[in-house]
């Protein structure tokens, strides 16, 4: 991938937390790296440790066992405040700070690394442009003034404030309708691609983590790694029943969203009855199979980036492009009968 990066590799080696009077440890033995620039994303289950995974990472808390080093560096030798300035982290509780002002919340790193109070105020208009929030509307309010959306917005922000290499988000936009929420995740994929920061995001929506990473780790209790693969690989290939499950019904349509339409074998252009719906290049299949079936069309014509036709495509074509790489699954399918055994 061609993006550029001003992230960290972060590395977690058999890291183990034990709380205190705890039998059972609620992270086990954790080991992943997370490539420069790379956007990783956590899935799993209420209290399977995503959250505490974390938060050994800017060591909020401090592991029972294991290391983690960030380029290479020992997190355990640095003092923890430097460490925890060079490392954005959105809560899951948003956590703004009552008392002070959207501007003052967001100011808080950029203030402690002794930022002029016009970079401040420059990056402060600047970040709350991007979250989709007016500054001269949002600046000087306090957070209970604000939505619960909105806050988690103020939060992002405020990660972003000293423009860390390294971003820890833990369900950052759990607090956003679903029109927001896509919204925000378009912007933050935009932001990401020039950014190129190394990001541990914790979600539980399957969706998500499918739009927005490069790598998902799917989590069972303890924190372990059920799979540690890209979207399309998880979808295509789910290592087993638990992941299976997380994804969800609906695998081939999830897949869709990840391949462009050049992808599949365009049909010549006459194909196409032609009419006001088309689709783009630089669509997905899941694009086109949504129009074809808005329109109920056999084909629709595809335009190139100069808005020609330059071929059409139909629901025929989609499936011939997911079943061109329909994987031998590990385990046959529920119900599933071997012809060679079955009745011997
Ligand atoms: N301070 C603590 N003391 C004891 N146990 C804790 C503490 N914090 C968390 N736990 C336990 O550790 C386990 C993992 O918690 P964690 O917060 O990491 O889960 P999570 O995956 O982030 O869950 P959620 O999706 O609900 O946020 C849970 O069983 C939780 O009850
Ligand atoms: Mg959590």
């Amino acid at each position: 991938m061609s993006r550029n990066t001003s992230g960290a590799r972060i590395v977690l080696d058999t890291v183990t937390k034990t709380y205190p009077g705890q039998p059972t440890p609620a992270v086990e033995a954790f080991s992943m790296t997370a490539e420069p620039g790379e956007l990783i994303m956590f899935v799993g289950p209420s209290g399977c440790g995503k959250t505490t995974t974390m938060k050994m990472i800017n060591r909020i808390i401090e592991p029972t066992s294991g290391s983690i080093t960030i380029d290479g560096r020992d997190i355990l030798s640095l003092d923890p405040n430097e460490l925890r300035r060079h490392i954005g982290y959105v809560i899951q509780q948003i956590g703004l700070f009552p008392h002070m002002t959207i501007a003052e919340n967001i100011a808080v790193v950029p203030k402690l690394l002794g930022w002029s109070k016009e970079k401040t105020k420059e990056r402060i208009d600047e970040l709350l442009t991007t979250v989709e929030l007016n500054p001269a509307e949002f600046a000087n309010r306090y957070p209970k003034q604000l939505s619960g959306g909105q806050q988690q917005r103020v939060g992002v922000a405020r990660a972003l404030a000293a423009d860390p290499p390294v971003m820890l988000m833990d369900e950052p936009f759990g607090a956003t309708d679903p029109i927001t929420r896509e919204k925000l995740q378009a912007e933050f994929l935009r932001l990401q691609e020039s950014m190129g920061k190394t990001i541990i995001f914790v979600t539980h929506d399957f969706d998500e983590a499918v739009r927005l990473g490069d790598r998902i780790a799917v989590l069972s209790d303890r924190s372990q790694i059920e799979q540690f693969d890209t979207p399309a690989n998880i979808l295509a290939a789910p290592a087993n029943e638990y992941v299976a499950s997380f994804i969800g019904r609906g695998a081939a349509i999830k897949r869709l969203v990840l391949i462009p339409i050049t992808e599949a074998k365009l049909g010549s252009v006459s194909a196409s009855p032609g009419g006001p719906i088309t689709v783009s290049l630089n669509d997905s299949l899941r694009d086109a199979l949504d129009a074809l079936v808005l329109t109920g069309l056999p084909a629709l014509t595809v335009l190139d980036r100069n808005q020609k036709p330059i071929g059409s495509i139909t629901v025929d074509a989609i499936s011939a492009v997911l079943g061109a790489d329909i994987p031998t699954l590990a385990a046959p399918p529920l119900g599933h009968i071997d012809p060679t055994t079955a009745g011997a």
